[in-house]
């Protein structure tokens, strides 16, 4: 972060202190969101699947997904009696399965060594599986009133933008420069209505508003004291990372079909990517993948288009081998079995390998 802007809310800053904070919190009152299923508790359960989901997920799609959870697992004993199997399952289509398994290892861990009660400090939560420090500070903040702060993307550009603040905002260094200003704007007053309220409408500004590419600056309840406003091109902040290269792994998928459009499915081993998910075979080479068929399926098989699926740190570049099986035979993959659609719906898919079974049709 470069000196030029002044860090917290007060004299120095243009801001007076509280002013920050009490406008976050007028603007969520009348123009955020208030229906969301989540904001109707301060349960911690409801409020941390919720956060959980919602890390690398649209709202639109958490929706969809949370109350079903919710039916199935109405509580931390329900959630940790479960299988894994069964929450990744449920999980299926949200992506990001490492969410469910530490999701189900929270549990676990809450019911044996926490009595089944959620800490309801910002250092406890983040002690746990799952939780990272923004999160923590959301859920300590809805549920308790806690006066913690949270930093996630959405909020960083808020502030990056507000602040001017240059410079790549993923250093160490900035990063915690911006935890300190985050905390120093925080509510100081009437914490129980206040820190939900100002959560929620950092949140709802970075979401609605103040958008990554049209920033709506008009409707903005922070527009008249933000730098980046001032210098006539909010977009220019956060400055945009320079995008590492991902290295690319490319990976085989055998999609073979029975007579009955059925599809063979495997289970990935424990670790590596997509553990302990269904999927289709997936092999280093094509030479591997076909060697997985019978003939006469084995020349007949047909190569879809490549499809790049991108992870953390590197892209995949998926090739799928399409065979039909007609004749009682199978692949040579002992540990699959044959799957209806309305079988492979329930389970838990890697996204890109649930896109490549849903083009199939009904
Ligand atoms: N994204 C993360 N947490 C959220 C929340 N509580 N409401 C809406 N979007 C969110």
């Amino acid at each position: 972060m470069k000196g030029r802007a002044a860090p917290l809310d007060g004299p120095a800053s243009g801001w007076r202190p509280g002013q920050f904070a009490a406008r976050i919190i007028g603007w969520q009152r009348r123009h955020g969101r208030h229906g969301l299923p989540w904001q109707q508790t301060r349960d911690p359960y409801r409020v941390w699947l919720s956060e959980i989901m919602l890390q690398q997920t649209r709202v639109a799609t958490v929706l969809a997904y949370y109350p079903r959870f919710l039916a199935r697992f109405p509580g931390l004993q329900a959630l940790a009696a479960a299988s894994l199997d069964e929450v990744l399952a449920l999980w299926s289509g949200l992506g990001y399965y490492s969410r469910a398994r530490l999701l189900h290892r929270c549990a676990c861990q809450l019911v044996a060594e926490h009595g089944g009660r959620f800490p309801e400090t910002v250092e406890g939560l983040s002690k746990l599986p799952g939780i990272g420090r923004s999160t923590a500070g959301a859920i300590a903040a809805f549920c308790f009133g806690a006066r913690s702060a949270i930093l996630d993307g959405n909020v960083r550009r808020v502030l990056a933008r507000v602040f001017a603040i240059d410079g790549d905002l993923g250093r160490g260094m900035a990063q915690q420069a911006l935890w300190r200003l985050a905390e120093g704007l925080l509510p100081a007053t009437r914490l129980a209505s206040s820190m939900p309220a100002y959560t929620q409408g950092l949140m709802d500004l970075g979401a609605t508003l103040c958008l990554a590419r049209k920033p709506d600056c008009a409707r903005c309840p922070l527009a008249d004291r933000c730098r980046a406003f001032a210098l006539g091109d909010p977009g220019r902040y956060p400055a945009r990372r320079a995008r590492a290269q991902r290295p690319a792994e490319a990976l085989w998928l055998l999609l073979a079909q029975d007579g009955m459009g059925r599809v063979w499915l495997v289970r990935r081993p424990a670790g590596g990517i997509w553990a302990r998910l269904h999927c289709l075979p997936a092999l280093p080479t094509r030479a591997a993948a076909l060697a997985l068929l019978p003939q006469p399926a084995r020349t007949r098989a047909v190569q879809h288009p490549m499809v790049r699926h991108l992870l953390t740190h590197r892209e995949l570049q998926l090739h799928v081998l399409h065979a039909c099986i007609d004749d009682a035979g199978q692949p040579v993959d002992a540990a699959g079995a044959w799957h209806a659609s309305s079988a492979w719906r329930q389970l838990g898919l890697p996204a890109p390998v649930r896109r490549i079974l849903d083009a199939l049709g009904p």
